[in-house]
C-alpha cells in the first residue's frame, strides 16, 4: 500500500513543490517507487517544474471524472513518477475534489501530494482527502507564523502532521533557530535544505536538483530527508571530488 502524504505551508512560495519533487527524486534514488500529485489546482507548477507542462491527462480531468490517474501518471527522466496539473483557463470547470481520494488506486511507496498555499477552500478540500501532512517553511518569521496555522488547523482536523521541512536555509544567523522553529510549531523538524543555486539550475534543466546535481548541498538534504521516510540510514559518503572542492571553500 502506498505512503500518501501532503506538502502544505501556510505561506506560498517557500519550497513546496521544489520538496515534492525533490523529496520523490530521493525516494526513487533510495530505491523506492514515488509519484508527485499536483494539488495546486489554481496555479498547477509541477509540470512546469518538471519541463513537461502540457499533458494529455491532468488532475484536472481526473477530478471532472472523465479519466484515471493511473492514465494521468507520467514517467520523468529523473525516475520519478509525476501527475501535472491542466494550465487552461477553464481547468477547474467540473472539478470535484473529492475524487482526489482515488490517488488510492496508485501502487508507488510514496504518493506526494502538492499543495496550495494558504487555508482556502483548495487546501481544505485536500485536507479531507488526506492523512499524512508535511509542513514546508523556510526559516523566517512570516513564514513560520502562517505555517502555525496550518498546524492548528490539521490539528483541529484531527490529521497526523509528520514533521517539518525548513528549506532555503542560509548560513548567517538572521533566521529563527531550528529550536526555536520546532517550540513554535510543536513538532519536529524533519528536514533542513540549505538554500542552493543548484534548485533554480535544475529547473532550467527541467530536471530534479536530486538528479542533475547529485553532488550538491541540496541534494543531500533531500536524501537524507528521503531517508527518513525510507527508514534507512543515511551516511554521507564524501567522493574524491567532494572533498578536494571542500579543500579550496
Ligand atoms: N533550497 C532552495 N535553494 C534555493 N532556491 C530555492 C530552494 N527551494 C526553493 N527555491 C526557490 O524558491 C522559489 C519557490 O519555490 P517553490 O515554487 O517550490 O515554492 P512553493 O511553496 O511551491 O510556492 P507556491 O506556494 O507558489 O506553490 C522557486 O523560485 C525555487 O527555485
Ligand atoms: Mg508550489
Amino acid at each position: 500500500m502506498s505512503r500518501i502524504i501532503g506538502l502544505v505551508s501556510g505561506k506560498g512560495g517557500v519550497g513546496k513543490t521544489t520538496t515534492a519533487v525533490n523529496l520523490a527524486s530521493a525516494l526513487v534514488e533510495h530505491g523506492l517507487s514515488a509519484v508527485v500529485i499536483d494539488g495546486n489546482l489554481d496555479t498547477p507548477n509541477v509540470g512546469v517544474f518538471l519541463g513537461n507542462p502540457v499533458v494529455d491527462v491532468s488532475i484536472h480531468r481526473v477530478l471532472q471524472g472523465k479519466d484515471s490517474f493511473l492514465n494521468a501518471t507520467e514517467s520523468h527522466i529523473s525516475g520519478l513518477d509525476f501527475v501535472a496539473g491542466g494550465l487552461a483557463g477553464n481547468a477547474m470547470r467540473g472539478v470535484k475534489h473529492s475524487r482526489l481520494k482515488k490517488i488510492k488506486e496508485l501502487d508507488h511507496d510514496f504518493v506526494l501530494v502538492d499543495g496550495p498555499a494558504g487555508l482556502g477552500a483548495d487546501v481544505q478540500e485536500m485536507v479531507k482527502c488526506l492523512d499524512e501532512f508535511v509542513i514546508v517553511t523556510n526559516s523566517e518569521m512570516p513564514a513560520i507564523t502562517d505555517a502555525l496555522k496550518t498546524v492548528k488547523y490539521l490539528e483541529g482536523k484531527k490529521k497526523k502532521i509528520v514533521g517539518i521541512v525548513v528549506t532555503r536555509v542560509k548560513k548567517d544567523n538572521l533566521d529563527v533557530s531550528l529550536n526555536s522553529i520546532e517550540e513554535m510549531l510543536e513538532h519536529p523538524v524533519i528536514g533542513m535544505i540549505p538554500e542552493d543555486d543548484h534548485v533554480r539550475e535544475s529547473v532550467f534543466l527541467k530536471d530534479t536538483a536530486v538528479s542533475a546535481f547529485p553532488s550538491s548541498a541540496v541534494t543531500k538534504g533531500y536524501l537524507r530527508l528521503g531517508a527518513g521516510f525510507a527508514g534507512i540510514e543515511y551516511t554521507e559518503e564524501m567522493s574524491i571530488l567532494d572533498k578536494i572542492l571542500g579543500w579550496f571553500k
